[in-house]
């Protein structure tokens, strides 16, 4: 169905900031809705989200810029396309902004318009998001892998006034037996951790992602407060949960080194390495992502060497959702999984074409959010679409948060026997 007018307009994300969103309309009256997420901790790769530097509104951080760009604009360009053609409709845009990072018009505008124009082709086509989808899935058969929701429980960094050097400390249900299991199994350890930081005195105060924020005392303390609360949850660790980690340390990397401050000492990458390795000897640790700075390839490579595919490495500035990049990394041996975003490049197609170069490699690929996010729920049909089996999208609150967890739930009952729970299985 062509498409006959998209309209963009300015909201808030989860941090207060502005965003985009946009509705897509086409021939026949069908419509779809798209906001676009926003990342903090970013890496310098990622494609250009335009922001108007107007001081004098939202501290330089508007998007009216954007919204005009897709109304004025990219709606010239894809007013008449098809929108089934989500190649071709996503490659008009390429060339209209003509530059390699959409720095012209923005890659928050770009993929307003990607988001929305998908949303509302399902639509037209009587068909839930995932279901339309899944075409874009050449290993699609008939029934739909359900990810393990992967839920980011400690927030450190930037996401959590770096409560800890480490940003993110996740759960792994690896043993639940569907998709609803898994939200409640991490739903109820969540509960525990909170008592337990109750019973300590600590904060129970949530960063951006949801995940409790207390100033630990180091970087280990959050696995031990998690181990207990996965075992008086009644859960086996390491069985039925295990635990990842993104150390998103691009941004502690200085001069050549990583700081930890609650270590209290700078370290090479090879000691960064035996450090985390050494949590990894205590607790079951099962996937880390961004555990070097973005170029640094050669620790990667070593790392991966020294793993020797046991654990899942997990690159996310280090690739931006970008194929050149992966390439790269695949060519090198830097990681064996990526994580998928699909504000870091800018287009659907090209975030389809990051996923199926990753699973042509054998590698793992995590569908993912922004620390800001909306009620956009976008990645929820798209991970089940696709058939990654992971996604990562922070704790079980903060309802930008639960909207993409709840809207699984919803699409795995929906399918009942065609929803299979995901499977981790490790490529070396
Ligand atoms: P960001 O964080 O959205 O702030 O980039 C998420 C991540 O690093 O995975
Ligand atoms: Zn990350």
């Amino acid at each position: 169905m062509k498409i006959s007018s998209v309209k963009a307009q300015e909201i808030l994300d989860s941090r207060g900031n502005p965003t985009i969103e946009c509705v897509t309309t086409l021939e026949d009256g069908s419509q779809g809705w798209a906001a676009v997420p926003s990342g903090a901790s970013t890496g310098k790769y990622e494609a250009v989200e335009l922001r108007d530097g107007d001081e004098k509104r939202y501290d330089g951080l508007g998007v009216l810029k954007a919204v005009s760009n897709v109304n004025d604009i990219l709606s010239k360009v894809v007013v008449g396309k098809n929108a089934e053609d989500q190649k071709e409709l996503d490659k008009a845009m390429i060339e209209a902004d003509g530059t390699e990072n959409k720095s012209k018009l923005g890659a928050n505008a770009i993929l307003s318009i990607s988001m929305s124009t998908a949303q509302a082709e399902a639509v037209s086509e009587k068909k839930p998001l995932y279901e339309y989808l899944a075409k874009f899935n050449s290993n699609f058969k008939g029934s739909f892998t359900m990810p393990i929701p992967e839920m980011n429980v400690m927030n450190g960094g930037k996401h959590g006034n770096w409560a800890t050097d480490i940003q993110e400390y996740m759960l792994f249900p690896i043993g639940a037996p569907s998709l609803a299991e898994a939200v409640r199994m991490n739903a109820e350890v969540y509960m525990q951790i909170k008592k337990l930081l109750k019973s300590k005195k600590y904060s129970i105060a949530v960063g951006d992602e949801g995940g409790f924020a207390p100033s630990f005392i180091s970087n280990e303390e959050p696995f031990q407060v998690m181990s207990q609360a996965v075992s008086s949850s009644g859960y086996v660790l390491g069985k039925d949960v295990c635990f990842g980690i993104d150390a998103a340390s691009t941004e502690f990397f200085k001069d050549g080194k990583y700081v930890l401050n609650k270590e209290g000492k700078t370290v090479t990458s090879d000691e960064l390495s035996a450090f985390l390795l050494s949590l990894s000897s205590k607790y079951p640790i099962i996937s880390m992502e961004d555990v070097f700075a973005e170029d640094d390839w050669i620790a990667y490579k070593k790392f991966m060497e020294t793993t020797q595919g046991k654990i899942q490495i997990v690159g996310d500035d280090l690739y931006v959702t970008n194929v050149k990049r992966l390439q790269k990394g695949i060519e090198e041996k830097s990681t064996n999984s990526i994580l998928i975003k699909l504000n870091q490049i800018g287009t659907v197609s090209e975030t389809i074409d990051a996923i199926l170069l990753a699973r042509k490699d054998n590698m793992t690929a995590i569908v993912s959010h922004r620390s800001g996010e909306t009620e956009d729920t976008f990645i929820a049909d798209f991970v089940v679409a696709l058939g990654t089996g992971q996604i990562k999208t922070g704790a079980p609150s903060r309802s930008e948060r639960t909207a993409k967890y709840n809207r699984l739930m919803r699409i795995e009952r929906e399918l009942g026997s065609k929803a299979v729970y995901a499977n981790l299985t490790l490529e070396k």
